[in-house]
């Protein structure tokens, strides 16, 4: 029953959406590397909720480092990062206790710890979790900065209106990191809209997120079970809502002949580059040196406000549930800041096994 991932730099979440406070334990970095709380502070804003077509649930994420900072500097020893929940209503949550509600994980969790979890808000199972996963990305994504890693994760498709992919990955990123929605096309007020269109339906929607990484060296990652195809695979399907991914050209790959899927090899510069990037950066679980992409698969939010089917577990009958409460019509916008703050602790967990724990530190 453990929380955490890693090796080497080791994330562990806590936390209830209707508890004390949400928080992270990053473990495992190097000592030295700078701290901005105002750069913390930013990342944690991209998740927050920003208009009609989110959750009415807004928290201030006004967070505490508890240990591992002193003077602006990791000290290597563990980062503990709290998020206090301060906008707490769990009367909503009250009639619930028994009643699955549908795509949720409160079967599940029924399943697996006996009716000791705690079911307000979807517990520890609540998107409000992914606040920690974003505290503790912010601050490895500053330590790969310094290294000159960037990355950025932006809505590909939702509701029909459909964004650029990335070509170029340096350029494109700031274009997401200037937008409410983070997309390099300005197109969030189309999104936008098609989400209020479901959520007036009384319904929901999904879509697809696209997550682009340049900068990381070459040779990073194993060739079979820690591939870094399947780190980032694990880590991302931590977080709910995300329900398939595919690197590069991924599926596409399937339909398309060798001679158009292979990436040729050229040089550049004295550099070893490919031509085309279907691979999506990594060849035999190890990156290549081109920028690393990959595309998630996010389902529609599960809480949708029309009645639906379904099965109160304590008095094993059926019920039909109507739910209301603080929801989001659409999570797509909100998870995009969490998948590049979880990527950001993997990648600097695969490079402090390459290259060794004080890497990042290094000038
Ligand atoms: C940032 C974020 C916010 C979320 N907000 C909601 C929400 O308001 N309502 C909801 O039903 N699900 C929400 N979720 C999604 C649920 O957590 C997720 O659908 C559920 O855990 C089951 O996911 P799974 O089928 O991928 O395991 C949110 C997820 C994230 C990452």
């Amino acid at each position: 029953m453990k929380n955490s991932i890693g090796t080497s730099v080791i994330l562990t979440l806590f936390g209830e959406s209707h508890g004390p406070a949400v928080g992270a334990v990053l473990d495992g970095l190097a000592p030295g590397l700078a701290v901005d709380e105002a750069f913390i502070a930013d990342r944690l804003s991209r998740r927050q909720p920003a208009g009609p077509a989110d959750t009415a649930r807004v928290e201030p994420d006004r967070f505490q480092l508890l240990s591992g900072v002193y003077r602006g500097r990791t000290t290597g020893t563990p980062l503990v990062i709290v998020i206090p929940n301060e906008n707490v209503r769990s009367g909503d949550y009250r009639a619930l206790e028994h009643v699955a509600r549908p795509s949720h994980a409160d079967f599940t969790a029924q399943m697996k710890y006996h009716g000791f979890q705690d079911p307000r808000g979807g517990g520890h199972f609540s998107g409000r979790v992914t606040a920690g996963i974003v505290a503790a990305g912010a601050v490895c994504e500053q330590a790969l900065a310094a290294k000159g890693i960037r990355l950025a994760t932006h809505i590909l498709r939702c509701g029909g209106v459909e964004d650029a992919p990335f070509t170029d990955v340096a350029s494109e990123i700031g274009k997401i990191e200037g937008r409410t929605y983070p997309m390099i096309l300005d197109l969030g007020e189309q999104v936008e809209a098609a989400v209020l269109a479901a959520k007036q339906e009384q319904d929901s929607v999904g879509g697809v997120i696209q997550t682009g990484i340049c900068g990381l060296p070459a040779g990073l990652g194993e060739p079979w079970f820690d591939s870094l195809e399947g780190v980032l695979s694990r880590a991302v399907f931590a977080i709910g809502g995300i329900k398939g991914i595919e690197f590069g050209t991924g599926f596409g790959l399937s339909g398309m002949r060798g001679s158009a899927a292979n990436d040729p090899f050229r040089m550049q510069d004295g550099r070893v580059v490919t031509a085309s990037n279907h691979s999506g950066g990594i060849n035999g679980g190890i990156t290549n040196g081109m920028p690393v992409i990959f595309n998630m698969a996010v389902k529609p939010t599960p809480s949708i406000s029309r009645p639906q089917q379904t099965v109160d577990f304590a008095e094993g009958k059926d019920v039909e549930l109507s739910l209301t409460g603080r929801h989001d019509p659409a999570i797509i916008r909100r998870i995009c800041p969490v998948v590049t703050a979880l990527v950001c602790v993997v990648l600097c967990d695969q490079l402090a096994l390459r290259f060794g724990t004080d890497y990042l530190a290094q000038p």
